[in-house]
């Protein structure tokens, strides 16, 4: 049978936007919203400076984004651009590294599960990138050539990003330096999601990613470097992010809000789409190994600050189960 078209296919056969892409109660009026100001934070500076953890913790518990600066990794465009590449390779060649039908790794557009589901803008890649046992080799593009070393690079780089973010986020509290990473696990597993939004008729009706928040312990996200469409949402009102070209933006994640019992915030975001320009994006997922148990810290909880989550092992399969259900988060599922 005849897989689904692409939305890259889509806009090349011309047809009008098919009803399922359609918001049905969107008028684009948030595509001109005011822009977030997300604190730029000193990786080289962050576990010694008080004033960038100080920084790092209002971020964290605000807006549930920072941008990390100084990370050490000189090649960001190179990763732009085999991304760019490979979703501009013939959709032939593409199929190659399709999704399979239970899987997560592999090319394919927004998953089919429910009738009444608006589906996004947008196609995807999604490699499992770390631990490297992990790695599935059939779903990583040979094409661009560069494709698997530029991203085993950048696995390795962000793997080490990751280790001095938790422990940042941790002392950020004022908590022993591995109380979040002992969660996080030696089981830890990175997903890389790469995004590509082709150019939209119809921003006012389309969106590029619904609402959603992410279930990892964090999101590294690597922005396109001059297309904004990441918006988030806080005290009920939408923000623009902000692209700086050689930051890296980190996001809170279900599962980081749970560990830290609710003080770090995991902020519900979407993506517009644009008529003029398409976009891409990078987004790595940093989720706890499947057998580690999730909680809040013990020492976040007290009289005055009771526990507000359940203790969880495999979270990512929760939220997947509980994703979609109209007006209501994923993570109230494991809420006391
Ligand atoms: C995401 O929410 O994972 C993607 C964000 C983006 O494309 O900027
Ligand atoms: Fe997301």
């Amino acid at each position: 049978h005849m897989p689904r078209k692409t939305v890259q296919e889509l806009v090349l056969s011309g047809e009008e936007i098919p009803g399922n892409y359609i918001q049905k109660d969107r008028n684009g009026v948030d595509l001109d919203v005011p822009l977030a100001e997300i604190p730029v934070v000193n990786l080289t500076s962050l576990s010694t400076s008080k004033e960038e953890l100080e920084k790092l913790q209002s971020a964290l518990s605000s807006w549930g984004y920072f941008q990390v600066i100084n990370h050490g990794i000189s090649f960001l465009d190179e990763v732009r651009e085999v991304t760019k590449q490979f979703f501009k390779l013939p959709e032939e060649e593409k199929r190659k590294y399709s999704r399979e039908a239970d899987g997560v790794d592999g090319y394919g557009n927004d998953k089919i599960i429910s009738e009444q589901q608006i589906l996004d803008w947008t196609d995807q890649l999604y490699i499992t990138i770390s631990p490297e046992d992990q790695r599935r080799l059939k779903f990583w593009p040979e094409n661009p050539k560069s494709f698997r070393d530029i991203l085993h690079d950048y696995t390795i780089k962000l793997e080490m990003i990751t280790e001095v973010i938790f422990k940042a986020m941790a002392k950020s509290l004022n908590l022993e330096d591995n109380c979040f990473l002992d969660q996080y696990g030696k089981e830890a597993t990175m997903i890389a999601g790469f995004n590509f939004y082709p150019k939209c008729p119809r921003p006012d009706l389309v969106l590029g990613l619904k609402p959603h928040t992410d279930a990892a312990a964090i999101t590294i996200l690597l922005q396109d470097k001059e297309v904004e469409g990441l918006q988030l949402q806080k005290d009920n009102q939408w923000f623009k992010v902000p692209i700086i070209p050689e930051a890296l933006l980190i996001g809170v994640g279900d599962t980081a809000e749970i560990m830290s019992n609710g003080i770090f915030k995991s902020p519900v975001h979407k993506v517009v789409t644009n008529s003029e320009r398409e976009r891409i994006s990078l987004a790595v997922f940093c989720h706890p190994g499947s057998n580690e148990e999730i909680g809040p810290v013990d020492t976040l909880v007290d009289e005055s600050r009771p526990r507000l989550y359940k203790k969880v092992k495999n979270y990512a399969d929760i939220y997947f189960q509980n994703f979609g259900h109209l007006g209501k988060r994923a993570i109230d599922a494991v809420k006391i």
